[in-house]
């Protein structure tokens, strides 16, 4: 019987129909693709799917338990949903600094509203913020950028400390960090599939949306393509997304790594363009059928704990 490999998604136009059919076609039969159908979920039943493609629930809490639950059915998910779940973008520096790869120094602040539901009495543990000392770590620019978050949403640039607070206070409940400014020469966005295949993206973030992936980019010199394929290597290995996007600020020849936990990355054909979609694609069907016909043991979380080791006990 042929092996299935179902597609969860969203908005997208091109990328999930695309897919499919490149699976079927590569699959020979023996494995094929095509949309997830889902009604309501009952605790007992079984899932048809060998694997599970997840393109969006990091949008619907629904679709994120259900596939929790598949993977507990044995269910190969991608990406992993439970540590999909714990990541957040400040952990995630820990993460790059524990294999090696360089990240803006940054710091994570205390809500600037009370969440719902809290009062001040639930903050008896908070001390007030210094400023000053925070200031100085980062020096000016700086971002303030929200640690569970995507798409540019609530993302500031502040120049100095009026912009920084006038951000501030428009930030709500969310958790936020604020980080040092790259002021950087290249800026790469890099698919990373399978954790090991690099597709490097010269991108220019300060264009216009639908111009920012650079066509007809100048070569990378060798030196730094290699660093920066390593980095984006060791980023989702470390962090186990099997489907990820990394993205590099070159500073001084360093790249720093900005934004690299992207489960469900942008593949749209009208957004990346031709030759990136083609890229993403091929290698998104040729990892996915690798993986259905050869599945690896289940997985809570990539290699990161084994990297972060454990400092020795203060005194
Ligand atoms: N520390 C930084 N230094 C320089 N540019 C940054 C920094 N952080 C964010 N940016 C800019 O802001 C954009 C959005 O921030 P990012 O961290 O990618 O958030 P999101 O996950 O919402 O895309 C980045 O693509 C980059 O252009
Ligand atoms: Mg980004």
């Amino acid at each position: 019987m042929s092996k299935r490999i179902g597609l969860l998604f969203g908005m997208e136009d091109t990328f999930p129909w695309a897919l499919a059919q490149t699976i079927d076609d590569m699959g020979g039969g023996d494995v094929t693709a095509g949309p997830v159908e889902i009604s309501y979920l009952e605790d007992r039943q079984d899932f048809e799917y060998a694997l599970i493609l997840d393109r969006i629930s990091q949008d619907v809490p629904f679709y994120r338990t259900f596939l929790k639950a598949a993977a507990a059915r044995g269910v190969q998910v991608v990406n992993n949903p439970f540590w999909w779940s714990a990541d957040d973008k400040y952990f995630g520096n820990l993460v790059a600094a524990s294999v090696g790869v360089e990240t803006p120094r940054t710091v994570l602040l205390p809500h600037k509203e009370r969440p719902p539901g809290t009062q001040a009495t639930s903050f008896r543990n908070l001390r007030l913020v210094d400023w000053d000392q925070v200031f100085a770590y980062l020096g000016f620019p700086i971002f303030l950028k929200p640690a569970y978050g995507g798409g540019w949403k609530d993302v500031h640039k502040c120049d100095d400390r009026a912009a920084f607070f006038a951000a501030y206070d428009q930030t709500r409940d969310l958790t936020m960090m604020a980080q040092e400014a790259i002021d950087f020469s290249d800026y790469f966005r890099c698919y990373v599939v399978g954790r090991e295949r690099v597709h490097l993206m010269r991108y220019d973030p300060r264009l216009p949306h639908f111009e920012r992936y650079v066509r007809d980019a100048p070569p990378i010199e060798p030196a730094l393509e290699e660093r920066l394929r390593r980095d984006a290597k060791a980023l989702s290995e470390a962090l186990g997304y099997d489907m990820n996007t990394v993205e590099l600020a070159v500073r001084g020849g360093v790249p720093y790594a900005i934004d690299f936990t992207n489960p469900a990355p942008d593949a749209e054909r009208s957004s990346v363009g031709e030759a990136n979609f083609a890229w993403m694609v091929r290698n998104m069907a040729e990892v996915l059928i690798e993986r259905v016909l050869h599945p690896p043991p289940f997985q809570l979380t990539g290699t990161w704990p084994l990297h972060l080791a454990p400092r020795p006990a203060l005194e």
